[in-house]
């Protein structure tokens, strides 16, 4: 597995930014896309559009998953400048949760005050359908592997003995403005608590009946340590879940990734109009 060799300096942030500003230069993007699971095809609705393989910037990590690209793209979407991340790494893969977030914080550096984001998760509010999109308002972190232990990082957010703040990380704001749109489209936005594991597994049945005693309305395997760096950045986040599966407790199915793909594609056509009308 590719591994970084100096993931968290300043230094490679530096060098990182500075090799995507030659790229594209005078280019100042105002909000960051994570295009995970139900999202990945907005990376073709991006107007003007220049196209960064992650392989080509230095230090990125790349995704190795089916279903997850890996380039980012600097363009407009409507009247915004945006810096999208098409496809993400994810700690299953073997990153750390610094390396997964490092090219968030390389789109921070690069001006980015905003962060829309997007993944797939299994249903465990039995209101859920497959296919459903919701708007993640708060989160469980089960993954626990937190992107601020890096020491390197200490030093240039937290105040000795200060702990981060993660009290309210999802913009409500931003949440009622997208609940707006979607009644516009024609669909209803429901709100929900994500629950984030480290993956790569689907889980038992067990395991869903305790994420509904825990208070989960969803589970899935991302986006919580790049909420928890947007948040401590001071990025205002809106984050979308497609719910792909919905879990039966006591009823024996078998989560596939082949489902997950499916009904990740599907919900892109009510999401994709819903973030160019919110960029627009
Ligand atoms: N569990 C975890 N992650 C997921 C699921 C699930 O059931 N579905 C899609 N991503």
């Amino acid at each position: 597995m590719k591994s970084l060799q100096k993931p968290f300096s300043v230094d490679a942030v530096s060098q990182s930014v500075s090799q995507i500003r030659e790229r594209r230069p005078g280019f100042f993007p105002e909000t960051a896309l994570i295009l995970g699971s139900g999202l990945g095809a907005l990376a073709d609705k991006i107007q003007d559009a220049t196209v960064l393989p992650y392989a080509s910037i230095p230090n990125f990590p790349t995704s190795h998953v089916a279903g997850h690209a890996g380039n980012l793209v600097l363009g407009r979407i409507g009247n915004t400048p945006v810096a999208a991340l098409a496809g993400r790494a994810h700690l299953y893969e073997g990153w750390s949760p610094q390396q997964a977030t490092f090219p968030l914080r390389c789109l921070h550096t690069l001006g980015c005050k905003t962060l829309i984001v997007s993944n797939a998760s299994g249903g465990i509010n039995p209101r859920f359908v497959s296919g459903q999109v919701v708007a993640i308002d708060n989160h469980i972190d089960r993954m626990q592997r937190s992107p601020f232990l890096a020491e390197e990082w200490r030093h240039d957010s937290l105040e000795a003995g200060q702990l981060y703040r993660h009290a309210n990380p999802y913009d409500s704001q931003l949440i009622a403005e997208a609940q707006a749109i979607a009644i516009e489209l024609g669909f209803a936005l429901a709100t929900g608590t994500y629950l984030a594991t480290l993956g790569p597994t689907y889980e038992t049945r067990a395991e869903y009946r305790m994420f509904t005693k825990l208070g989960a309305d969803m589970v899935g395997m991302s986006t919580v340590p790049e909420v928890a760096l947007a948040n401590q950045l001071g990025m205002r986040t809106l984050a979308f879940s497609i719910v792909t599966n919905v879990a039966k407790p006591d009823a024996p199915t078998k989560t596939e990734h082949s489902e997950v793909l499916d009904w990740s594609q599907r919900a892109q056509s009510q999401l994709i109009p819903l973030i160019q009308r919110l960029l627009s």
